[in-house]
């Protein structure tokens, strides 16, 4: 098989990165019912994967062509979103007054419509500026305020308020990234925010990366490779420096099936770590009240 190089990827989805998104939503729209993962609703995925796909045929391009068919990415995709609304929903409990919800690397997330029950809360979401465009044709009603950025490039966060409590979430992003793109991402949060903070991101354990960049499935339909892991939330709150504290690591792969749950547990059992989950690490601007 030919691993398609950034030439390859059609403008729509920028580049290597973007088309991974194709496979995000695609499971968002259809993993919940394929593999009956209950309380898993999300009707918005669904009319979103039908216009990107009619928008998709007009250009010829087929977007299976792009899509990991395994239930580990697939299901995997519907419990780490189930985990980050979870977390979300834990930041609105324990912060008062308005707060912010900014999504780096925003691609077609469905979240802003997902979660009604979350109030007094205004999303933002960043994405390079073909995602952006592709995104505003499929999801015209959708509420997320959006930024044509890159989160790896100064400037990022010019375009929300620096002074509300804030829950950055990184879903399907931190993998793709370098250790030093990850550490500049917090510290340019570390010296921008003046209210309190939480950063959630799911990864792999360091270990399944290694020191070098891992190639996957995903790798054979985008051409994009894993280059970031971490062991821990303890090991995510040190990539950001003192001002960062851990908060908690969730296993999203055991509640994919019985082969995962066994290859979680033993991985746990090894590594006293999980090999695949959400991480939460939380910052606290010098002089902040906290709860
Ligand atoms: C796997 S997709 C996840 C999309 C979305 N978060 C979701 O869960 O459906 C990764 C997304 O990150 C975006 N991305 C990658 N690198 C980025 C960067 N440097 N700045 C902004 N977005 C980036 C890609 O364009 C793509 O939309």
């Amino acid at each position: 098989m030919t691993i398609p190089d950034n030439n390859a990827i059609p403008e729509m989805f920028s580049d290597n990165l973007g088309a991974t998104l194709i496979c995000t939503i695609e499971a968002r729209a259809h993993a919940g019912d394929d593999y009956r993962i209950a309380c898993w609703n999300d009707d918005e995925a669904k009319k979103v994967w039908q216009r990107l796909t009619v928008l998709a045929e007009q250009s010829s391009i087929d977007l299976n062509d792009y899509v990991v068919a395994e239930k580990s990415n697939r299901a995997g995709t519907i419990h780490r979103a189930l985990c980050i609304d979870r977390q979300i929903r834990e930041f609105r409990r324990i912060t008062d007054g308005p707060i912010q919800v900014v999504t780096l690397g925003v691609g077609l997330c469905t979240r802003a419509t997902r979660v009604p029950d979350i109030k007094d809360v205004t999303f933002f979401g960043i994405d390079r500026p073909e995602v952006v465009a592709t995104r505003k044709a499929v999801m015209p009603e959708d509420p997320t305020e959006l930024i044509g950025a890159s989160v790896t490039a100064p400037g990022w966060m010019d375009d929300f308020a620096h002074d509300k409590p804030t829950c950055f979430v990184a879903e399907g992003l931190v993998m793709y990234l370098t250790a030093d793109q990850v550490r500049q991402i917090l510290a340019d949060i570390a010296s921008t925010m003046t209210a309190a903070c939480w950063f959630v991101s799911d990864s792999h354990h360091s270990r399944v990366i290694g020191k070098g960049q891992r190639k996957a499935e995903i790798t054979n339909k985008t051409g994009s490779v894993y280059t970031f892991g971490s062991a821990d939330a303890e090991s995510m709150a040190n990539l950001g420096g003192q001002r960062w504290q851990a908060v908690s690591a969730i296993d999203t792969m055991g509640p994919i099936g019985p082969m995962h749950r066994a290859i979680s547990t033993v991985f746990r059992l090894l590594r006293k770590a999980e090999l695949f989950s959400v991480k939460t690490i939380a910052f606290q601007p010098t002089g902040a009240g906290g709860r």
